[in-house]
């Protein structure tokens, strides 16, 4: 019997149960059965020279690693020496090895052990245990992707989506700013919210101008899924990809804006917005203008729903089958990675 089940047809479906995100229990499991076993964006490939040490989703795995750079393959490696733990590298910067500060070990870029002073006679020393763990990563059109254990490989589960996108650009974009908001609700709340249009012309007024209510549609594939808004007139205003469990591509015209939701507890959640951009003229136009105005809307309404659904008669809800596809398609995920 699993923990929480969301019906395969919209038209019976009820939503995942509200303990889902009031019990900090599912909380906890959601980082081993979701979070480990889906990837992570670490920027772009050419946003640094050698090493960069970055954070598995901090405040949630909390995991540090190390980006590495030898010729052109980078690799993550984890940024914690085999010694005695100590943090390896603290900063970017150029290195042809990577040298602990505590004790002197010293590792290849890769993360073999390569020397350890005063460790003569040390027995069955040293073996794989004292090499740096390397984690799955891989390349998208120049963003960084890893992952601790990962269902499939990162290309495989987005394949499908990208065969309807339509104006991917990501090669030409440069990275221009980072913007962090802190949202007093589940990550799953401001997840589903981004993942329907139904709430445009209630909660959006000044999107809802932009982006015709009539035409916007929404795709779901396997682990993704693929929302569209139109102009008056039919051409594309904005693409919105979303990657299970908590990566979001936005598309406009003047490049992506990325979104990364990370759980910090059941009530709390850090949202980063990267903005890489290819035509920086482009951006006080359409869909894409005022991201900051529209997040201010959505927060309002995720942290209301987060006070609602902890009320005594509120538990599951229904589905609008014509307008929450995302929403229905991301609840089923869960469900299946929560066992
Ligand atoms: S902790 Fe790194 S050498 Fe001792
Ligand atoms: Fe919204």
């Amino acid at each position: 019997m699993p923990l929480f089940e969301v019906d395969p047809d919209i038209r019976k479906a009820k939503t995942l149960a509200s303990d889902f995100y009031i019990d900090p229990e599912y909380f906890e499991i959601s980082k081993d059965r979701i979070f480990s076993r889906f990837w992570h964006f670490l920027g772009r490939k050419d946003e640094f020279e050698t090493l960069k040490p970055v954070n598995l989703l901090p405040g949630s795995l909390d995991e540090p690693f190390l980006l590495s750079r030898s010729g052109e393959t980078v690799n993550c490696v984890s940024n914690v020496c085999t010694h005695r733990g100590k943090i390896l590298v603290g900063e970017p910067c150029r290195a042809n090895l990577i040298r602990c500060g505590y004790h002197g070990r010293r590792f290849s870029l890769d993360g073999k052990f390569l020397s350890m002073p005063e460790f003569d006679g040390v027995k069955g020393f040293p073996d794989e245990s004292d090499d740096l763990k390397q984690i799955p990563l891989e390349t998208w059109d120049g963003f960084l992707f890893a992952s601790l254990d990962p269902i499939s490989a990162f290309a495989d589960l987005i394949s499908d989506a990208l065969e309807c996108l339509t104006v991917l650009h990501t090669s030409e974009v440069r990275f221009l700013a980072k913007r962090e908001y802190e949202v007093n609700a589940h990550w799953a709340l401001y997840c589903e919210n981004y993942l329907e249009g139904f709430h445009i012309p209630y909660v959006h007024k000044a999107l809802n101008e932009v982006v015709e209510y009539g035409t916007y549609s929404t795709k779901t594939f396997r682990y993704s899924s693929l929302q569209t808004g139109y102009e008056d007139g039919g051409k594309i205003a904005a693409e919105y990809l979303f990657v299970f469990p908590n990566l979001m591509f936005n598309f406009y015209p003047w490049g992506i804006s990325v979104n990364i939701v990370r759980p910090i507890t059941p009530s709390r959640t850090i949202v980063e917005f990267l903005t890489y951009v290819s035509d920086e003229r482009l951006m006080n136009k359409g869909a894409g203008a005022d991201l900051h105005g529209v997040e201010m809307e959505d927060e309002a309404v995720v942290e209301s729903v987060q006070k609602g659904i902890r009320s005594r008669f509120y538990k599951h809800g229904r589905y609008s089958p014509t307008r929450e596809q995302g929403t229905h398609h991301f609840h089923r995920l869960i469900s299946e990675f929560l066992g």
